[in-house]
């Protein structure tokens, strides 16, 4: 078979080891001819392809990011786009596409798979928030790095008996702060599903703070959390094509009201794309290696308009459809883990 893979929006440690999976079984065992796209959607509208074999990974399992390149095009919200695609598809004779994506890759793919198109899919984000995965490649790696970021933080603190701000990503869902704030011992963390009261937040430091010197907070923020209604002022950003607004900041307004409430000295780290580089973990290059073999499998039995998803430890195919309805929030019980913490 001609299968093609791409690699859609935000990139994430694991993509090249997805792939590097993909075209090693497809190659060896099922003989298969192997070709990327080139940017995401945006490759496959405008038909630039590489080709793909077992060489072309050599060296790329420890290495973060995607080889092919990554965009946030969608192409449902450009003037024939889907047709592109499609004609894309057919032009080149492929006869399948594996996409690697979160939910607006994959909600593509699944849109296209309804309309004929030979899909198969596998979930990726850092942010974790991709529904029926338990797990998506890329989250544990983004966690590690908050936390040794978050180890760091804690010393310098306490040298100054300072309150430390640490904006992590999760637009619409706090995995990263969650299990980042457990890791890191953090004294609170604030998640999108949990809107906070910061005079709350501030009770907690001042609560911390009064039981002896040197006892810095670390305040754990996601980028999408939200102040309970009226008791905070947020920026918006500039939106995309999918429709997201462009987050960060919450943390350093977060941080001006923790040190002007309380008065203590409030210093605010913004960790950003730096969660999103760099080597992948070796739980991360695992996950994503099982993910490349399953999908390569599913292409071959021809399992169109289905995901490779974890579940319970093992692999399993689910319809993409469930993956991209509506997102994976943090468990309640996992986030009272958390609270178990908060001063
Ligand atoms: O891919 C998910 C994510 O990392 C989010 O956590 C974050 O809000 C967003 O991507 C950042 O996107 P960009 O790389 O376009 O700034």
């Amino acid at each position: 078979m001609r299968v093609a893979m791409l690699t859609g929006g935000g990139d994430c440690p694991g993509l090249n080891a997805v792939m590097r999976a993909v075209a090693r079984k497809g190659e060896r065992v099922h003989g298969d001819e192997l070709v990327g796209f080139l940017d995401g959607w945006k490759g496959v509208m405008e038909g630039r392809t590489v080709p793909l074999d077992v060489a072309a990974f050599r060296g790329t399992l420890p290495r973060g990011g995607t080889i092919l390149g990554s965009s946030r095009t969608n192409p449902y919200k450009v003037d024939g786009g889907a047709e592109q695609v499609r004609a894309t598809l057919t032009e080149l004779g492929v006869d399948a596409l594996v996409a690697i994506g979160g939910e607006d890759t994959l909600g593509v793919a699944n849109h296209l798979a309804s309309d004929g198109v030979p899909v198969v899919g596998v979930p990726k984000t850092i942010d974790n928030d991709l529904s029926a995965t338990e797990l998506t490649f890329g989250f544990d790696t983004a966690v590690q790095i908050c936390v040794d970021a978050i180890d760091r933080l804690h010393t310098t603190a306490e040298s100054h008996d300072r309150v430390m701000v640490v904006e992590v990503m999760g637009r619409h869902a706090g995995h990263i702060a969650t299990w980042a704030g457990i890791a890191g011992g953090a004294t609170m963390t604030l998640i999108p599903e949990q809107p906070f009261d910061i005079e709350a937040v501030c009770e907690a430091i001042r609560h911390r703070h009064e039981q002896g010197k040197r006892l810095a907070s670390i305040v754990v923020v996601s980028e999408g959390a939200t102040p309970k209604e009226g008791t905070m002022q947020l920026q918006s950003g500039e939106v995309d094509a999918f429709g997201h607004v462009r987050l960060g900041g919450v943390g350093t307004r977060i941080a001006e009201q923790i040190e002007h409430r309380t008065g203590y000295e409030t210093r605010v780290t913004t960790l950003g794309h730096v969660q999103r580089g760099g080597t992948p973990t070796a739980f991360d290059r695992v996950l994503a290696t099982r993910f490349g073999v399953a999908a390569i499998d599913a292409v071959h039995d021809q399992a169109w308009g289905t995901m490779v998803a974890l579940r319970a430890g093992s692999i399993v195919r689910v319809p993409l459809a469930d993956a991209v309805g509506e997102l994976k929030l943090v468990d309640p019980d996992l986030y009272d883990v958390a609270r178990v913490f908060f001063e």
